[in-house]
């Protein structure tokens, strides 16, 4: 079979795998070593100089890391990629390697807590400066970039928590007339639904603690390219030196993740545009932000660039943050936990939880209120989620 013509659910499934079968095994090994075992000096030398592949040390290669990264690269459409012990490894690496003191990153207004933190608290102490914009409009794009200081952009599409949609291919666009790079948070969408390399990004990152694993077992990352210098690059001078390496085992965990995404998608969608079409049509509920609904503004630009509008909702019930804690504190089966991604049905106060960095002007400002909810739909009976939200609603 020509494998360069094998589809996305065969590669979840075999993608990167070809070599790792000793003892004719279905499932590659865990190597769990820490070191490998030169056979003598010429080794060496053909190992250092890169000339073989064989590994060193595990905070730099590790044979069922690679499979991983391998399948990874494969899925995102890009040459290679990138392990780390967490989304925030990735991100923060990525981020790292592209910006030195003087330069600016970009931001998207709404991003993940953590990440938010990263560009515009952690990164300023080494003097790099932010800028934080609307993506969702790109008419004052050119201009931001003129200055030539901005030299990331970085943003998330679906963004977390209320599911901004930016339109990937035309912020590429703009970013390449003033070479700056491009590096796209695709944890909500996963490889499943939206490709940001084959749109023009430059990086690709994950939290694989989410979609990737599925089952809220591990915490992972990974940032995917299609320039394999450049992986390089960010595998041994930033993964390897800041120390933020995935253990053996969580890569197993996450190839097994892997093998079931489409099928977990697709029913984490069917379910999620049921929930949202309910939250909709409900009376006690003020706003639903989900990209599926054709009433939400970023729905035709996630149509053209998605496969499908993904798990995520978020929503505001009347009389705002008293009657959110009401909800929240209501729910049975969903469970009250930050993450994402999981077989169970999560909810959350995104104010008060994971955009706590956030303060309350910033909340206000980019559309991020305190009342919001947001929803990880699972994978269980949806008349059952649903009846649970119908039980915490009636306490309003
Ligand atoms: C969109 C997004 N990006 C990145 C992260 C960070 O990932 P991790 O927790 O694996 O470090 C998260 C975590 O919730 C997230 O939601």
């Amino acid at each position: 079979m020509n494998k360069d013509k094998m589809k996305f659910d065969t590669m979840l499934i075999h993608g990167g795998s070809d070599h790792f079968n000793p003892e004719n095994a279905l499932n590659p090994p865990i190597f769990q070593t820490s070191t490998f075992v030169f056979h003598d000096t010429d080794h060496i030398e053909k190992v250092m100089s890169f000339e073989s592949s064989d590994c060193v040390y595990t905070r730099g290669n590790n044979p069922t890391l690679k499979i991983l990264e391998k399948r990874m690269a494969i899925l995102e459409n890009g040459v290679a990629s990138v392990a780390f012990a967490s989304g925030m490894a990735a991100i923060s690496s990525v981020l790292f390697s592209f910006l030195k003191p003087g330069d600016d990153v970009l931001v998207h207004r709404t991003l993940y807590g953590s990440s938010y933190n990263m560009t515009t608290k952690v990164l300023k102490r080494y003097n790099v400066g932010n800028r934080i914009v609307n993506l969702t409009n790109l008419s004052t794009l050119e201009d931001l970039l003129s200055d030539g200081k901005v030299k990331v952009i970085y943003f998330e599409s679906p963004s977390n928590p209320n599911l901004e949609i930016i339109d990937i291919e035309e912020v590429c666009k703009i970013a390449k007339k003033y070479n700056v790079k491009v590096v796209v948070d695709n944890t909500f969408a996963s490889p499943y639904l939206q490709k940001p390399l084959d749109l023009g990004a430059d990086v690709v990152v994950h939290s694989a603690t989410k979609y990737i694993c599925g089952h809220g077992d591990v915490v992972g990352g990974i940032a995917i390219a299609k320039d394999e210098d450049y992986i390089m690059e960010l595998k041994f001078d930033f993964m390897s030196e800041f120390g933020g390496v995935m253990s053996p085992f969580n890569a197993w965990l996450l190839l097994r993740g892997l093998k079931t995404l489409s099928i977990r998608m697709d029913r984490h969608m069917e379910n999620a545009m049921k929930i949202a079409k309910y939250l909709e049509a409900h009376e006690k509920v003020v706003k639903v932000y989900y990209p599926g609904l054709s009433s939400f503004p970023g729905h035709e630009v996630a149509t053209k660039q998605m496969k499908g509008y993904g798990a995520m909702i978020s929503f505001e019930v009347v009389g705002g943050f008293e009657n959110a804690k009401k909800v929240l504190n209501s729910v049975e089966l969903a469970k009250i936990a930050v993450s994402l991604g999981d077989c169970e049905t999560l909810i959350e106060l995104p104010a008060s939880m994971t955009h706590r960095g956030y303060n309350q002007e910033q909340l206000e400002l980019f559309g991020l209120s305190r009342e919001m909810l947001r929803i990880s739909v699972g994978l269980e009976a949806v008349t059952d989620i649903i009846e649970d939200l119908e039980h915490a609603l009636s306490k309003i």
